[in-house]
């Protein structure tokens, strides 16, 4: 009987650079020329916004806010170490990385072997990094080897379909070289203290941007250009289905298996309603409340349309989830919502440790 631990976490870019960088998204935005006139007047911004911008231009308030990043970072590491897994599994988003314009499946499982990645070339472009300083000082041809599990990435895929889940796989890269940074990051971000990780991983892209994957290449766009979107994505309650497929098919192997969903919530530049300045903060915080009571029907319920007017399209990482912590009747035993109005997103963390005896 195989064993899990659900981890939920953020692969947030910004991170890997120093402070100054964390308020750089939003000073973009606040620098588009389309910005209604009233939003740059701090006195019509949120409360929580106009206390995080303070009089220094929000750098306080990032120092807090990668504090409690790296406090997440650190309890998720700590609750993956101990359970000590054979295999970690990663759902995360590809922004137009590896899937392009020639292929978008709507989920896939990276059977890779052993990889050596270069984090800062290949960050230059799908993280934002180019030219800026990494917050390890590390050099640009720094490497690190990720292990692969082939045999349990092949196994899932196989399993898999006996769930009902016909699920494209790949051999190798495609458009982008080592992981896309939904992957990339979370293994990094776990490994804030560079004491290693060693643990072989299967990375699970799940396309999360859909209607906005190929026409706005998952990324931030200024106020006013609008494009001819892609088909959608999966729905929420579809990607669960997945993720429940997922855990039982790791409860049935003889594998200790880490389930991680990484992202970060609401993104401010996906929200059209408050001028892709600020995110969704209150539909985050009804998500937060349904996580933290262990209310997974609330999670099944939100239609895609929501998810996409909340900006919340990366948040089908944690669908998939906790669709597979559903499955296992299991609940968190450690959430932490890390609330931010100018660095992007809010983030949150959780941990869903196996049941003691
Ligand atoms: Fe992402």
């Amino acid at each position: 009987m195989g064993e899990i631990l659900g981890l939920g976490v953020t692969h947030y870019p910004p991170l890997s650079g120093v402070d100054d960088n964390l308020t750089a998204v939003f000073r973009n935005a606040l620098a588009d020329p389309l910005l209604p006139a009233e939003l740059h007047d701090p006195a019509n911004w949120p409360e929580r916004a106009r206390q995080e911008w303070s009089d220094d231009e929000g750098r306080a308030a990032g120092r807090e806010h990668r504090a409690d990043l790296l406090d997440g970072f650190r309890r998720a590491r700590a609750a993956l170490d101990e359970f000590n897994p054979d295999v970690v599994i990663i759902w995360g988003d590809d922004q137009y990385e590896n899937f392009r314009e020639d292929i978008i499946p709507p989920y896939s499982v990276a059977v890779y072997d052993d990889m050596t990645v270069f984090p800062w070339r290949h960050a230059h472009d799908s993280s934002n990094m180019k030219g800026k300083p990494n917050v390890w000082g590390e050099p640009e041809d720094t490497k690190r080897v990720v292990r692969g599990n082939r045999a349990f990435a092949k196994h899932l895929v196989e399993s898999l379909f006996d769930e009902g889940f016909d699920l494209p796989y790949s051999y190798q890269p495609l458009h982008h070289e080592g992981f896309a940074h939904a992957f990339l990051n979370t293994m990094l971000y776990l490994d804030y203290d560079r004491t290693g990780f060693d643990y072989p991983v299967v990375t699970f892209p799940l396309n999360c941007y859909g209607r906005k994957v190929v026409s706005y290449r998952g990324n931030i766009t200024p106020l006013g250009v609008e494009r001819e979107l892609d088909p959608p994505s999966p729905s929420p309650s579809r990607i669960m289905d997945l993720g429940g497929a997922v855990a039982r098919v790791c409860a049935a192997s003889a594998a200790r298996v880490a389930l991680i969903g990484s992202s970060s919530w609401s993104h401010s530049f996906l929200v059209d309603k408050n001028s892709r300045l600020f995110p969704d903060t209150g539909a985050d915080r009804r998500m937060y409340a349904a996580l933290e009571a262990g209310d997974y029907q609330s999670w099944r319920d939100v239609p895609l349309a929501d998810a996409e007017a909340s900006g919340q399209q990366e948040l089908l990482n944690w669908w998939a989830l906790i669709g597979a912590m559903e499955a296992l009747d299991r609940k968190p035993s450690y959430t932490a919502f890390a609330p931010s109005e100018i660095f992007v997103s809010n983030k949150v963390f959780a941990i869903f440790e196996e049941p003691r005896p």
